[in-house]
């Protein structure tokens, strides 16, 4: 058989493939060891050296098109539903399934969640959409209240169902008085939670962040109680020696009030880039909380006392890990978070 009517046979019956079997007893027909291809190579033997030049190019000519058919069949196959059969290579790798991980975020949450645990705090979960009178009225912020202006606040309107108004809590601190409204001291939980505030943003501010509150009622609890638990979780966060210092603040619902400094993680105080020369970073807000906050919750104030504390657990990441834009964590950038 000469070799334009093997390609023109081949043509023909590959053009009537209708599954891979059928490929495959072809191919072999044609391009397998005891296949056409290899009857008119076995020819070339009995040629003359000239001969033989000139026919081995057409036969290789040959192979290279059938090769081509065939490649081309087996594509068109793999596409085809109708066949009935899909292409299934067995010795192709395995595709990798992505896997997920937890956000940062969540790494931190789950890293003080352990460590508070470990101190015998107990992990506590609120609403995010409360009431005007949790998040602001209970807490002594007073409608008239400057420090309202400081929270500006997603409000959420009233409807019959829901007379009294309702917004996005502004801080978990709002969880405070539902706990302890149905929990008897002594008790010391903490409170993690997304928060929202109605805020342009930059670098250092979205509007919804994840904050992590601290409250801890009992007798005789006082501020050297609060350090000693703040200088052991933050030491476990950083995993390195840091000291705290606090610095007059003001919150409405504890007193005194305090902000809270970290040692700067990266320069241990020296003064750098990071901590702005200060040596000192900020990294909370916190507190001996204040006796009308315990009247709200109908405690009777004169018995029990503690401290509450709040932090951003974004502010906490980004120190840990030299994140500069607190707006990369809720962005859904997968080139970001696939970095944690
Ligand atoms: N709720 C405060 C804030 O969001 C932080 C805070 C919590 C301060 C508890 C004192 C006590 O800024």
């Amino acid at each position: 058989m000469d070799l334009s009517q093997i390609l023109s046979q081949a043509q023909k019956e590959v053009s009537e493939l209708k599954n891979t079997q059928q490929w495959e007893e072809l191919y072999r027909k044609y391009l397998g060891k005891k296949g056409k291809l290899s009857d008119a190579l076995i020819v070339l033997k009995d040629l003359t050296i000239e001969e033989r030049k000139k026919q081995g190019q057409s036969v290789n000519r040959l192979k290279q098109e059938l090769l081509q058919i065939f490649a081309k069949a087996q594509d068109q196959l793999k596409d085809s539903f109708e066949s009935g059969q899909r292409f299934f290579d067995v010795s192709s790798p395995a595709v990798k399934i992505p896997q997920g991980h937890s956000h940062p975020i969540m790494q931190i949450r789950q890293q003080m969640e352990i460590i508070f645990g470990s101190l015998g705090f107990s992990v506590v979960e609120g609403p995010e959409v409360t009431s005007e009178y949790y998040n602001f009225d209970a807490l002594n912020i007073p409608s008239d209240h400057p420090a309202r202006d400081t929270m500006a606040t997603f409000w959420l309107g009233q409807n019959d169902q829901r007379p009294e108004p309702t917004l996005l809590r502004t801080h978990t601190s709002a969880m405070q008085v539902p706990y302890m409204e149905c929990h008897q001291p002594p008790f010391k939980i903490i409170i993690p939670g997304m928060v929202y505030r109605y805020e342009a943003t930059d670098a250092s501010h979205d509007y919804q962040f994840y904050q992590l509150e601290g409250l801890m009622i009992d007798r005789d609890i006082s501020i050297a109680n609060f350090k000693g638990v703040i200088d052991v979780v933050f030491q476990r966060i950083f995993n390195r020696q840091v000291r705290t210092r606090l610095r007059p603040g003001f919150f409405p619902f504890t007193e005194p009030s305090f902000e809270i400094d970290l040692s700067c993680v990266k320069c241990q105080g020296k003064g750098c880039t990071l901590c702005k020369q200060t040596g000192w970073l900020e990294i909370m807000g916190a507190g001996m909380v204040h006796p009308n906050v315990l009247r709200s919750a109908k405690l009777d104030h004169s018995g029990w006392q503690g401290f509450a504390f709040g932090m951003g657990l974004g502010r906490i990441a980004m120190i840990k890990w030299g994140i500069d834009d607190i707006r990369l964590f809720f962005s859904g950038d997968l080139r970001f978070l696939k970095q944690f």
